[in-house]
């Protein structure tokens, strides 16, 4: 497997995993059907075609800055989307699309990969309409969730992730500054929530996709962990799932708000 496609699978799994309590968070937001939406940093389309299905009547324009990720999306999205898609290469930090055309804007695990969070909030805003809506989801690094028995090996990842990330602009501890971007760049009613996707919910063995011993191999043979690394984090990982008594739980961020 390549390393594209092991964080293909890993952002697959990721979205099947929570999206049944995802969709109930966008019902609680009052998300309707039949609107124009924007889909900001839509990756290779897993989302985008879980929005399609819930929104049958919304028209949908899914973006990302990557012309190579769009190609993937268009490949995974080759289905009938009676013209409600259209699949654009956009940098929400410069981007091109037009103004005030889209009634809601959704960024999930993007915001997280921007080195100026305001800029995209300000960008964003100039493309709602008036009293559009914004959406975003992200993760927080110290509050990710909880392995009980704890796995210490998975804190270490998680900091070497939010290292890497880090000098390339992003921040794994976006989730605690939603609110407050939100609310610095004007936008009214905003709400905020934290939703966890525990294995009593969905089952121990959903999370073997992301406590997944393929990317760990990948990131030993990318030279990312040393063998030494790689085979304790697995081992750990065996016994993690190996007992009936183990527990998991990942923590998403959520905010809205809307644009006076
Ligand atoms: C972790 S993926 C998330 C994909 C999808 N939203 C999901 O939740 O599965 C983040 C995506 O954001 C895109 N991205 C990062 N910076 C961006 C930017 N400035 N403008 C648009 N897309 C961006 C990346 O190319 C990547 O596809």
């Amino acid at each position: 497997m390549s390393k594209i496609d092991v964080f293909n699978e890993k952002m697959k799994s990721q979205i099947n995993m929570s999206w049944a309590q995802e969709e109930k968070v966008l019902d609680l937001l009052n998300v309707e059907d039949g609107k124009s939406v924007l889909e900001i940093g839509c990756g290779p389309g897993f989302v985008t075609e879980k929005l399609l299905n819930k929104y049958p009547n919304s028209t949908f324009t899914a973006t990302d800055y990557s012309q190579q990720t769009i190609n993937h999306a268009n490949e995974y999205l080759m289905v009938d989307t009676n013209n409600r898609l259209s699949l654009i290469q956009d940098d929400i930090l410069n981007s091109n699309l037009p103004e005030g055309k889209y009634d809601l804007a959704i960024a999930r695990y993007v915001f997280q990969h921007l080195n100026d969070p305001s800029l995209a909030i300000h960008n964003i805003t100039k493309l709602l309409k008036s009293g559009g809506q914004l959406i975003i989801i992200d993760v927080d690094d110290d509050m990710w969730g909880m392995l009980e028995p704890s796995i210490q090996e998975v804190k270490n990842l998680l900091k070497k992730f939010g290292n890497d990330q880090k000098a390339g602009g992003g921040n794994r501890l976006i989730g605690r500054d939603l609110w407050k971007l939100m609310d610095d760049g004007g936008y009214i009613d905003v709400n905020y929530l934290a939703l966890p996707i525990t294995s009593h919910q969905i089952g121990l063995q959903a999370f073997t996709k992301l406590l997944d011993t393929n990317q760990i191999r990948m990131l030993y043979s990318y030279g990312m962990l040393s063998k030494d690394e790689a085979i304790k984090i697995i081992d750990s990982f065996k016994d993690f799932f190996s007992s009936d008594d183990s527990y998991a739980m990942s923590l998403l961020f959520i905010s809205s708000g809307f644009k006076e």
